[in-house]
């Protein structure tokens, strides 16, 4: 700020995995305009009570603003009520809380993700066939949501039948062991919708343990590094996945449009899309173009490294060879 001021943002993330390396450095990225602003992650490994503690801290240490992403839905609420009845502005982003106490949210719309996914996979199957669901954590917006819209899309099809649905909490282990069960018990799928590719790979790995060889899968994320989702679907283990968007970039413009007095909005939905084997191929090669213009942004700054040595030293190298 003109005064000198800086402005502290605490980013809560409620896990770990490339989605969020993704969106934390892309934070990191726009701070580079605005020198004004400091950031501090702290990362909760999917766990509510530790991602709890965090957020009291960062409330303790003083911050100007929280950026969270609440793991569930219920059990951090009263801890995010607490910093924002303090006056703390609070940034929900991709997960919600049940609590009307936040300042803005900003993330994809979980319900149209989950229809679309729907929609295309009642097509793939040409209206029928047994398909199953496994769902990210339960008690999390995004499986809810998810959830919720996949279910509406595909009961317009009476030839579409959920023949199964389990929790496996955003995890590729989890994935391959409720794929493992379903399997098993000897049911018949003709197609799996997962709640992210993570779990989708998972699956996958689980259905070749059982001789399934090319098990007809879709999944949600579509980050475009090495294993992730555009790849799998470029090369034809998945049939689908869904760009969810992270765009550090808008929840930084949000969050300073906060701290600096200028008009928002408060609800703030970002625009997914579907990867099929139509376009994954180019969308890949697009990404790769934009994060090779990133790393080389990065290499030329020295702040990504100070700010997610804090956050987690390991991660910095995972981070810098995913933008290279
Ligand atoms: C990353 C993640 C994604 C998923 C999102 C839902 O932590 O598990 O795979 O799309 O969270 O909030």
């Amino acid at each position: 700020a003109d005064n000198g001021k800086k402005y502290v943002i605490g980013v809560s993330q409620c896990s770990e995995d490339i989605w969020r390396d993704k969106l934390n450095s892309e934070l990191v990225m726009s701070t580079y305009q605005h020198d004004n602003v400091v950031l501090k992650f702290a990362s909760a490994n999917d766990d509510d009570r530790l991602q709890a503690k965090q957020i009291s801290r960062f409330v303790k240490e003083g911050v100007d603003l929280l950026i969270v992403s609440p793991n569930q839905i219920h059990t951090i609420s009263s801890v995010i009520d607490k910093a924002y009845d303090r006056g703390i502005p609070v940034i929900l982003f991709d997960r919600k809380t049940d609590s009307k106490k936040y300042t803005a949210f900003i993330g994809a719309d979980n319900y149209e993700a989950g229809h679309e996914m729907g929609a295309f996979i009642a097509r793939q199957l040409k209206g029928k066939g047994n398909v199953v669901e496994i769902c990210g954590l339960e008690g999390s917006s995004p499986a809810i949501e998810r959830n919720r819209g996949f279910m509406d899309a595909v009961s317009g099809f009476p030839g579409i039948r959920v023949v199964d649905r389990r929790y496996a909490g955003w995890l590729k282990d989890r994935g391959a062991a409720a794929m493992d069960s379903i399997l098993a018990g000897g049911q018949h799928v003709d197609y799996v919708f997962a709640q992210n590719d993570r779990m989708a790979v998972g699956a996958l790995q689980a259905a070749e343990r059982h001789g399934i060889r090319g098990m007809r899968i879709a999944g949600i994320d579509a980050l475009p590094v090495p294993g992730g989702g555009m790849e799998n679907v470029r090369d034809g283990r998945m049939e689908a996945s869904y760009i969810y968007p992270t765009r550090g970039d808008l929840v930084m413009q949000l969050a300073l449009n906060i701290l600096e007095k200028r008009p928002y909005k408060r609800d703030n939905y970002l625009k997914g899309t579907l990867v099929t084997s139509n376009n994954a191929n180019a969308l890949l090669l697009q990404s790769e173009e934009i994060m090779k213009q990133t790393a080389r942004i990065q290499s030329l700054h020295g702040k990504v490294d100070n700010y997610l040595a804090q956050y987690n030293h390991q991660k910095v190298y995972l981070l810098l060879f995913s933008v290279i």
